[in-house]
């Protein structure tokens, strides 16, 4: 069991289990039209309506299929920026990864630097041989983050997820835990 009191650290960031106090930054994130559009997920209309995803991730942490963080900062922990999740896949020992950072922070390498962090609980901790995650083909943010931290393309689905009842066509990109070691070994 991964506890709960877990806080993953980079130079700049802490990656800390979500909490009823972090509700405010994702309803303003989701204030800003299209953020939601890469992901699963839709604007929620009110605030009461982010508690049910987020007892949903202390679910899955209690279950042990996907571990979810709030991205702060290690100055100033009040200051919030994201959010990132590791679940498992249908794979065992392979692992899928998501993240967002609230607009307002986008483009200072936050995203980058904090997936450093998840990628390391992911082979370290929750011992996974494979990692992946899959981006709207759109999405050049995404896809920068991603081989930033040395994933590598594996494949598109054109089908990859349903949003408003229209496929969205996905880039699979997956990286392994001995590219994750060579890569951080230099
Ligand atoms: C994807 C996302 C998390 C990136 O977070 P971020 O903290 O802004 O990313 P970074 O600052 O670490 O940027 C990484 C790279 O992407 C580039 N980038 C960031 N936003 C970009 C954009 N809109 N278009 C093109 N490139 C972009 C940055 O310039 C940087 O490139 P560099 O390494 O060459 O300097 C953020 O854009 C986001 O939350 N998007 C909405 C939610 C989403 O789509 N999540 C992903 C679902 S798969």
């Amino acid at each position: 069991m991964i506890p709960t009191t877990i806080i993953l650290k980079t130079e700049n960031y802490q990656l800390r289990i979500p909490n009823e106090s972090d509700i405010d930054l994702v309803f303003s994130a989701s204030r800003y039209p299209g953020f939601t559009d890469g992901m699963l997920w839709h604007p929620p209309e009110t605030k009461e309506e982010c508690l049910l995803p987020l007892q949903s991730s202390f679910k899955a942490w209690e279950e042990e299929t996907g571990y979810t963080f709030t991205i702060l900062s290690n100055k100033n922990p009040e200051e919030k920026f994201g959010k990132s999740s590791i679940r498992k896949t249908k794979t065992p020992d392979i692992w899928n990864v998501g993240f967002w950072v609230h607009p307002a922070n986008q483009k200072k390498g936050i995203m980058t630097e904090a997936l450093g962090a998840l990628l390391r609980f992911g082979f370290e901790n929750l011992n996974a041989i494979q990692i992946e995650a899959a981006y709207a083909t759109w999405n050049k943010a995404s896809e920068k983050v991603l081989s930033n931290n040395g994933f590598k393309f594996a494949k598109y689905l054109e089908k990859g997820f349903l949003k408003n009842d229209v496929w969205v066509p996905e880039n699979e990109v997956r990286i392994t835990k001995e590219e994750w070691e060579s890569l951080i070994r230099g």
